[in-house]
């Protein structure tokens, strides 16, 4: 993590160093000890998101379902040239908050990125889910955060991304996108 953070200041335009941080320590108190996934269940809507998959999308939804198996996430582009929807599995990991996801599309089940659930309010209004993979030396990130209520305000959804980054999310803050419905 040191390291990293010195790497950010160092070289300003270098979006991400090259390993990922430890991914159970980026997990908020209330992750460790109160987490109840049932409770997460319903459709979000994104506000931030940093992920090269994204680029382009608006509008993107998480319809969050939960299961024995873990949390099934249904990612909807609402807008755009082609409006879609893809099933993300996120199969629970050795600890509270720690997941494997998976697309459920066509090679989706190439790629899987080790994720964790940093936080979530204890209402489960909000939820900041942050992954981090590293191939070939580099390493491949991806934040989103998502509220139930499609309608928050801006100063809200900065606190989110400012306790984000404070709990160890390594994604510089000016390429972490807000996002569009219009
Ligand atoms: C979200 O998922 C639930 C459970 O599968 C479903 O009943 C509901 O219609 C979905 N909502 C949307 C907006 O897709």
């Amino acid at each position: 993590m040191k390291n990293c953070a010195i790497i950010l200041f160092a070289m300003p335009t270098l979006t991400a160093c090259s390993s990922c941080p430890d991914l159970s320590s980026l997990r908020s108190d209330f992750i460790r000890t109160s987490f109840d996934s049932a409770k997460l269940a319903g459709l979000f809507t994104e506000q931030v998101y940093f992920d090269i998959a994204q680029v382009g999308a608006s509008c993107q939804t998480l319809n969050v379902t939960s299961g024995e198996d873990g949390l099934s996430m249904d990612f909807s582009v609402k807008y755009g040239p082609i409006p879609f929807t893809i099933t993300e599995l996120y199969t629970p990991g050795k600890e509270v908050g720690l997941y494997s996801k998976n697309a459920d599309m066509p090679g989706g089940k190439l790629l899987t990125l080790p994720t964790v659930l940093v936080d979530v309010e204890e209402d489960y209004s909000a939820m900041t889910l942050y992954s981090c993979l590293e191939i070939g030396g580099q390493a491949v990130r991806e934040l989103v955060i998502a509220t139930k209520d499609e309608n928050v305000d801006d100063t809200y959804v900065q606190e989110l991304v400012d306790n984000a980054l404070a709990a160890g999310v390594d994604i510089e803050p000016d390429s972490i996108k807000k996002v569009s419905c219009k």
